[in-house]
C-alpha cells in the first residue's frame, strides 16, 4: 500500500533530487508539495517546486506556497552559494514551465490532505520547519492523521551554516523546537551526522546524467553544488541531504535511528540553531528518532536506481 506523503521543501538542489526521488518511488503516494522560504526566497522556491513537478510530469500534484519567513526572528541566511541564485544551480531555464500553483496557503493544503486521508500521512520536511510547526500549532485536531514526520534537520556534531547549526534548523530554530519537542507525532530526524557520510561522487552523478534527457537536466542542477562542496570540503562529491530523508520515508528503516530527546538552541548567541541530544538515561522530553547510521553504499545505489527511472 503506497504511503501517503506531504513533502515540505525549499528547492534547492538536494530538494530537487529528493522530490524526483519521491515521485519515482512506487511506495510513495505524493498527495501534496508545500513550499517555504529557505535556500532562496519563497518566490523562487515556489516556482522551483512547480518546475520540478513539471519535469517529472506530475501536474496532478497540488503545490502551495507557505511561510515566506521564520516564525519569530528575520531570516539571516540564504544559500545561493550552494544552490545558485535561482535555487536550481542556475539551471532553471532548462526546466519546463512550472505546473499551476495551488491557491491555498501551504498549511491549509496540508490540513486538507490530512482531513481527507484515510491512512496515516507521512510529512517529509526538507527545508525550514516553519510550515510544519504552523500546521501542528494551528491544526492540533489533525495530528492524529499524521503517521510520522521525517525531517532532514539538525546535527549532533558540526553544523554547516554555522559552527554548530544545520541550515534548516538555523533558518527557524523556534519552528524546529516546536516540531522536535512534541509528543503527538513521532519524528524521525535525519541530521548532517548521516547525510555528510552519504556522499554521491562524480561517477554517481555521471551515471545519472547518462540515464536520459530528464536525468541530465536533474544532474545538471548538481554541478554548482558539487563545485561548492569541493571548494569548502576539498572533496569531489555531494551530500544530497534531503534525498536521504525521502528514502527513509518511503522505505522505513533504511536509516538506523537512536531515540533521543533533542533540545534546540533558540537564543541569539553563537550556538543558535544547535540541536543538542540529551543522552542521560533519565532525560526528560519526547524522544526523537535520530538517524545516525546506514549502509551508505546501499542507500546511494538505491537512490540512483530510482532516480534513473526518470529517464
Ligand atoms: O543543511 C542541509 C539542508 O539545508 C538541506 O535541506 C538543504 O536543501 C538546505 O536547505
Ligand atoms: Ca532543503
Amino acid at each position: 500500500m503506497p504511503i501517503p506523503l506531504i513533502i515540505d521543501t525549499d528547492p534547492g538542489v538536494d530538494d530537487t533530487v529528493a522530490l524526483v526521488l519521491a515521485l519515482q518511488s512506487p511506495e510513495a503516494d505524493v498527495r501534496a508539495v508545500t513550499v517555504s522560504f529557505g535556500n532562496v526566497g519563497i518566490e523562487k522556491t515556489f516556482a522551483n517546486a512547480r518546475r520540478v513537478l513539471a519535469l517529472a510530469g506530475r501536474p496532478d500534484i497540488p503545490v502551495a506556497a507557505g511561510a515566506a519567513r521564520p516564525l519569530v526572528h528575520e531570516q539571516e541566511e540564504w544559500a545561493p552559494e550552494w544552490h545558485g541564485a535561482d535555487g536550481l544551480g542556475g539551471r532553471s531555464a532548462e526546466f519546463p514551465e512550472p505546473v499551476a500553483a495551488d491557491p491555498r496557503f501551504a498549511v491549509a493544503l496540508m490540513a486538507d490532505v490530512l482531513r481527507e486521508a484515510t491512512e496515516p500521512v507521512t510529512i517529509i520536511s526538507i527545508g525550514p520547519l516553519t510550515n510544519t510547526a504552523l500546521l501542528l500549532a494551528t491544526h492540533p485536531d489533525m495530528t492524529a492523521k499524521i503517521g510520522r514526520i521525517v525531517a532532514m534537520a539538525g546535527s549532533l556534531g558540526a553544523g554547516n551554516t554555522r559552527g554548530v547549526a544545520e541550515f534548516n534548523v538555523y533558518a527557524d530554530p523556534e519552528a524546529a523546537h516546536r516540531v522536535l519537542n512534541q509528543a503527538d507525532v513521532p519524528v524521525t530526524m535525519v541530521p548532517l551526522d548521516i547525510t555528510m557520510r552519504t556522499l554521491a561522487d562524480g561517477d554517481w552523478i555521471s551515471e545519472l546524467t547518462a540515464s536520459g534527457p530528464r536525468c541530465a537536466t536533474l544532474a545538471g542542477v548538481i554541478a554548482g553544488y558539487r563545485k561548492a562542496f569541493n571548494e569548502r570540503y576539498g572533496i569531489d562529491a555531494v551530500a544530497l541531504h534531503d534525498a536521504l530523508a525521502v528514502l527513509e520515508a518511503v522505505l522505513p528503516g533504511t536509516l538506523r535511528t537512536t531515540a533521543l530527546p533533542i533540545r534546540v538552541a533558540c537564543d541569539l548567541g553563537p550556538a543558535r540553531g544547535a540541536t543538542v541530544a540529551d543522552r542521560r538515561p533519565d532525560a526528560a522530553g519526547p524522544p526523537v528518532h535520530v538517524a545516525l547510521d546506514a549502509d551508505t553504499d546501499a542507500v546511494l545505489a538505491e537512490m540512483a536506481r530510482r532516480l534513473r527511472t526518470l529517464r
